[in-house]
């Protein structure tokens, strides 16, 4: 359903385009209530056959907005903070999805109660099958974190969390799906050397990623699938044992410490 309400996107790069894409597409924002800004005028082409608005300064996307997502980098908040601390009153909300970047970090830009909310979503939601941590700072009342958990559940799936757990989720959900593209490259490379022919194993790797995945869609337990495709004494139990074996859990729960560790350290510099 669609909802009345006027929201802007500062940062039309990656991630930005994808939300305002995916929000349109899902049907939860009309175009007709979306406005877009970026330095990079090329990165606004992308919209011209959108009937949504494109701003010519910061002040003409902020100007009547109810919610203001922040989608630049990391690296470029200071600046934009900077540039619109005096142009943002305390009705409007800043919806942030700059990794690392605090809500404090945030809020100590604005002399008043600057409503600000901080999410942590990842790539899949550019297809519409992101997951997303949501946390509301504390000027920012329940219906601005609802808006924000129907806003990112419209590009997949959004779960409120303290703001205390935000370096677990950037090491789960953030860095997750390059570990499951990591493992495909792996599968790849196994598939050449046990003799594959080499235009097969992109097919063999993709495949049996999309067809795990959807399997795994619904209420079945990875541990529960996994076990269906391991018959005792069989292929797969041979080897699963042997990454068991070379404790491959105990190598995955530390490289998992070490991107919430580096999670962390970066935020400790934003
Ligand atoms: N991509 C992901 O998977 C992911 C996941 C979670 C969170 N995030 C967060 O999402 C944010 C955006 O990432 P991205 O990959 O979409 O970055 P991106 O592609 O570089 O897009 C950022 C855009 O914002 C523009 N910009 C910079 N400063 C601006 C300003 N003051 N006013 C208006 N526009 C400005 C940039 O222009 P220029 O190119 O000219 O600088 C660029 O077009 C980051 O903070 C990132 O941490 C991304």
């Amino acid at each position: 359903m669609a909802v009345k309400i006027k929201v802007s996107f500062l940062g039309a790069g990656n991630m930005g385009s994808a939300l305002v894409k995916g929000a349109i597409k899902s049907g939860f924002l009309k175009p007709s209530d979306i406005t877009i800004y970026d330095l990079d005028f090329k990165r606004l082409e992308n919209f011209k056959d959108v009937p949504l608005k494109i701003a010519s300064s910061l002040e003409e996307a902020l100007k009547e907005s109810d919610y203001i997502f922040i989608c630049v980098k990391p690296q470029q908040m200071k600046e934009l903070l900077l540039n619109i601390k005096d142009k943002v009153n305390d009705k409007q909300c800043l919806i942030s999805i700059a990794a690392g970047v605090r809500i404090k970090s945030v809020e100590k830009y604005f002399l008043n109660s600057i409503p600000v909310i901080r999410v942590m979503p990842n790539t899949p939601a550019l297809v519409g099958c992101g997951m997303a941590a949501v946390t509301g700072g504390r000027f920012a009342n329940k219906k601005q974190v609802k808006f924000s958990i129907d806003f990112f559940s419209s590009v997949g799936k959004a779960v409120v969390l303290s703001e205390k757990h935000f370096d677990a989720v950037t090491a789960i959900s953030g860095s997750g799906p390059a570990y499951f593209f990591y493992l495909a490259e792996m599968l790849e490379e196994a598939a050449l050397k046990l003799g594959l022919p080499a235009n097969s194993v992109e097919l063999f790797s993709k495949q049996t990623m999309i067809g795990s995945a959807k399997m795994f869609l619904g209420d079945s337990l990875a541990k529960d699938l996994r076990k269906k495709v391991t018959s005792p004494g069989g292929t797969t139990e041979a080897a699963i044992k042997y990454l068991e074996k070379r404790k491959w859990s105990e190598i995955f729960l530390e490289a998992a410490r070490k991107a919430k560790e580096r999670s962390r350290i970066l935020s400790l510099a934003n």
